[in-house]
């Protein structure tokens, strides 16, 4: 097959961890006999430097014109919130969600064999294994709400910010919770704060239907408070959680926390069409940028929940997770996982040892 694949390479440590999952899908194109042509598309902070904005026009159309994006880091102190809007990075971030229609945001956060003393929790805890799925909805709710800053009589200044969700946002995303369920262990958790807000109920009234529907897949009900203490108490209970975009951003980062690295973990952003796009869960690392320090492994695992979501290619992405988890086995670490006492190895040096196990 021939794949084109738009790359943002974005900022800080962006461009060094593309260019390591860039040449990952290169060894895999030999490995399967697959082309690539890879297109650039400017986004973020870089784009701001460039030409004054950190979405130029033109960006969701060129990413519509390719098969999948692969996307590095975006953000950075210099394009801080005392920007206006257009400038700063999470506009951008935001704005291309809504326009490529990334509804799903796949998160997994699973404890690989080779890291499990990485996990912060209780030895107990970390054996019984954690492997959940983060699937946050990404272009509803209170981010894309209207908001509003006004003067107010007696109060002040005042501030707005509305959360809304339509039913068939919910579905959509419900659906696609169900599905992944089906493909492991059939549970599905969805997160809700039901006993407070009227998004929530509507929330838990939809999936409640979808559950009836997919009678196969175990379903419960989970508070968003109590689903943040569970992730720490006893994070193996969870196969599947689904939950609206900011329990979703919140609970994401704390689930990246307890498999203990988050230069490890990968995901997806995907909608009813192509493309998906794929990023790392962790930013753009000013601090380490350009020094061959950067983990590029959830850069090069995003992609192969590239070949697993976007293209159906599931041995493809089996390649690309067994060669990182023979590198991991083998000792290999960059500076963020590494052990007290190991020498740590370079972003090259990592995408390197990758793809010759591929
Ligand atoms: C994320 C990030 C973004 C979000 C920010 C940068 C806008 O935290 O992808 O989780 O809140 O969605
Ligand atoms: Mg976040």
């Amino acid at each position: 097959m021939k794949y084109k694949i738009a790359l943002i390479r974005g900022d800080g440590i962006g461009p060094e961890v593309v260019g390591q999952a860039v040449k990952v899908m290169e060894r895999v194109g030999e490995r399967f006999g697959h082309t690539f042509e890879f297109v650039d598309v400017l986004l973020g902070g870089c784009a701001t430097d460039a030409v004054g904005k950190s979405y130029p026009d033109g960006t969701a159309e060129k990413c519509k014109a390719c098969d999948a994006v692969l996307l590095g880091a975006v953000g950075g102190p210099k394009w801080g919130a005392d920007k206006p809007a257009e400038q700063r990075p999470e506009t951008a971030l935001l704005a291309i969600r809504k326009d490529l229609g990334l509804y799903a945001n796949l998160r997994p956060a699973a404890l690989r064999p080779a890291m499990a003393d990485a996990c912060p929790l209780k030895k107990e805890t970390a054996e019984k294994g954690i492997d959940l799925m983060m699937v946050r909805e990404l272009t509803g709710g209170i981010y894309f709400g209207k908001r509003d800053r006004y003067e107010t009589e007696d109060r002040g200044v005042e501030a707005t910010d509305l959360m809304a969700y339509s039913e068939k946002e919910i579905e959509r995303i419900g659906r696609r919770a169900f599905e992944l369920a089906r493909l492991r262990r059939k549970k599905v958790s969805s997160v809700d704060k039901a006993n407070v807000l009227e998004t929530s109920r509507l929330w838990r009234s939809v999936m409640h239907r979808l559950a009836e529907e997919y009678a196969d897949v175990v379903y419960e009900d989970v508070l968003v408070d109590n689903c943040a203490m569970q992730i720490v108490k006893d994070p193996g209970q969870f196969d599947v959680l689904v939950t609206e975009n900011m329990f979703g951003d919140i609970l994401s980062d704390e689930a990246s926390m307890v498999t203990g690295s988050i230069g490890l973990l990968p995901s997806a952003s995907i909608g009813d069409c192509a493309p998906g796009l794929y990023e790392p869960i962790h930013g753009s690392a000013p601090d380490i940028a350009g020094q061959d320090k950067a983990n590029p492994i959830a850069t090069i695992l995003s992609v192969a929940m590239m070949f697993r979501y976007s293209f159906q290619r599931s041995a493809e992405a089996d390649a690309i997770e067994a060669a990182v988890d023979a590198v991991l086995s083998e000792g290999w670490r960059t500076p963020d996982i590494a052990e007290p006492g190991v020498t740590p190895i370079g972003t090259v040096e990592m995408g390197e040892r990758i793809c010759r196990h591929i």
